[in-house]
Formats: structure tokens, sequence, C-alpha cells
């Protein structure tokens, strides 16, 4: 029988639009329909039923966290239908590992989830979308791809939405695992998986996506990036403002400049959970300094700070603490 899928078109370059086919830059993201992005493959529709929507037409740097939580709702809608057999979103590369996280996270069902996008304007000589596109439906449509949690694909690769992260600012192979790689590659057609996916896994993900999508927005947890001769200035700004939690992207191992750390003991006094991420972009950020410990900071593993700034959220909204962040980070 052949598989359904469904696409849901959120914007990005992906569907960008420029005067130019030489242009690689300088275009108007999101521009551009479903139905014209399809009919540039239209070898989809020999792999599988597509069905697809329009969820927005964003340029993906200025989604809302009220766009993120539509869209995981929309996601769920379709998993419980019983009506698809794997899920393609289309989306703008630049936040494309956060959607794909907060989906991740979510995730709660066998059924693939892909999220592609592309690093050209649809309208661009060479462009890697129609490719991506007819890649990720072959990956949606894999019986291999059940089970392995969010999938990022671009670039003939397929990743693991906990580990990806968009790497060059402008190349076409711009998403990379730098810890542990690519899970698979789509080559010539034919889809391998030679990696698991999924490293950590909400037990409860169904009813937490339940409690995340009735919301309207996500509790305000800024990310305080790290660097010499911080004063911890900003710790103190941000809890002025109402932050409900905070992600420090530290150096190295999530190191901590002593007057920040300072602040940073203060806001977990003051019930505001902190997670101590790193600026660099591979390796494990773990157990440090014992004075860490003992203000109760969190450890971020493998997540880089943009992740662990929705993971953060979700459990802010969900009344998770330290301990239980711990836990599922472990
Ligand atoms: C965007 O993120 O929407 C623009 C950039 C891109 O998709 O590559």
């Amino acid at each position: 029988m052949r598989k359904r899928i469904h696409i849901l078109a959120m914007g990005g370059t992906i569907a960008g639009s420029a005067g130019d086919s030489a242009a690689t830059t300088g275009y108007q993201a999101g521009a551009m329909g479903i139905e014209e992005l399809l009919a540039a493959v239209p070898q989809v529709r020999e792999l599988a039923e597509i069905t697809g929507e329009q969820l927005a037409a964003i340029d993906s740097k200025d989604i809302t966290a009220a766009q993120q939580l539509q869209l995981a709702a929309r996601v769920r809608e379709l998993l419980l239908s019983g009506e698809v057999d794997g899920i393609v979103i289309t989306h703008g590369t630049d936040t494309l590992e956060e959607s794909a996280y907060l989906l991740d996270l979510l995730h709660f069902a066998d059924i693939p989830v892909v999220i592609t996008g592309a690093m050209r304007p649809a309208t661009a000589l060479s462009a890697d979308g129609p490719l991506n596109i007819l890649d990720a439906v072959r990956v949606a449509a894999a019986d291999e791809a059940r089970d392995r949690g969010v999938l990022v694909v671009l670039n003939n690769t397929i990743h693991s939405a906990q580990l990806v992260t968009k790497m060059s600012a402008t190349a076409v192979e711009t998403f990379q695992s730098p810890n542990g790689g690519a899970i698979g590659a789509v080559n010539d057609g034919e889809v391998c998986f030679y990696q698991s996916a999924q490293l950590h896994h909400l037990p409860n993900a169904l009813s937490v996506s339940e409690k995340l999508t009735s919301q309207k927005e996500l509790p305000y947890v800024p990310i305080l990036y790290g660097h010499s001769d911080d004063d911890g200035r900003l710790v103190k700004l941000v809890r002025e403002n109402g932050a409900q939690g905070i992600v420090y992207a530290g150096m190295g191992n999530g190191s901590i400049p002593e007057r920040a750390e300072k602040e940073l003991a203060a806001a977990v006094q003051a019930g505001i959970p902190v997670i101590r991420s790193s600026t660099s972009v591979s390796g494990m950020v773990v157990k440090a300094e014992e004075s860490y410990e003992q203000a109760g900071f969190i450890a971020s593993g493998l997540l880089n700070p943009r992740k662990a700034r929705l993971l953060l959220q979700a459990a802010v909204v969900c009344g998770k603490g330290t301990a239980d962040l711990r836990n599922f980070l472990r």
C-alpha cells in the first residue's frame, strides 16, 4: 500500500524567491507556497500519496513560540489521526534545529516526522530544496525511519533532531551532528540508517505534548552568552524582566566567570532553574566545579544552548525542576 505523507510548509529559504537565479542571498524567504514547491518535485507523487498544507510563510528567524506550538499541535493532531504514515515539514534553516528538537521532545508515536529546508532559494541555479524535499519524503515513507524520533534531512544526510546543528552560515552542507555524526544517508534514492537516533526520550511524551500544545506561549527563558569579564549584570537584568529559567552558554565545559556564577546561584536560590550549556559546538557539558553542583546548576549534556532553552521551557510548563532535568539529561 502506498504511504500517506503529509507535508507542512513553514516558509524559509526552501520557499525563497530571488530576482536573479545567480543570487543566493538577499532573497525573500517563504515567498512560495506549498503547491509551487511540490511542482518542482513531481517525483514525490510517484513515491507516496501526498497531501499538504501551508502552516506559515515566514523567515524562520521570526518564528514565535506561538507558531512553534501551533506546529507541534498540528503534528500531534496528525499523529493521532491515523490518517498519515509520515510527516514532512519544510522549514527555514535558521531555527530548524529548534523546531526539530521541540517536536522530538514531544514525539510520542513511531510515525516518522522529517524536517527539511534549503540553503539556496527555490529560484537559484542548483537550488538544493527540491532534492531535499524528495529525500525527506523518501525518509518519511521508509519503514526503517519508524520509531527514530524526529529526523532532519538535508544534503543527502539524515540527522537526529537532538544532535544536529547548523554549522555553516552559508554552505549547503551546513547541517552536521558534531557529536556522533549523521545517523544515515539517502544515496541515489536509497534510505540507509547506520546509527540509532534518540538519546533522550520522554516516557510521558503524549501527555507532555498535550500540556504544551494547549499553551499559547512559552515561559521567558533567555540564553546568556558567556564571555571574558562577564560581571553578571545580564543575569540581574533578565531576572528583573521575569526570567523563569536561564540557560548560560558557558565556556568549554559550561564554565562560568565567578561574578556571573554568583548571580546565577542567587537566581537558583530564588527558584529560577539554571542550565549550563556551552559556546563550544561539540563535546558534552558535564559535572565540573563543585560550586556548580552546590549552586544547583544543571549540566546540558549534549544539548546546545538553543535546545537546552526549549527543554527548560517545557520543564517550567510541566512544573519540573532541577532534579527531574538532571535525571532526564543523564
Ligand atoms: C530562514 O531560516 O527562514 C531563512 C534562512 C534559510 O532558510 O536558510
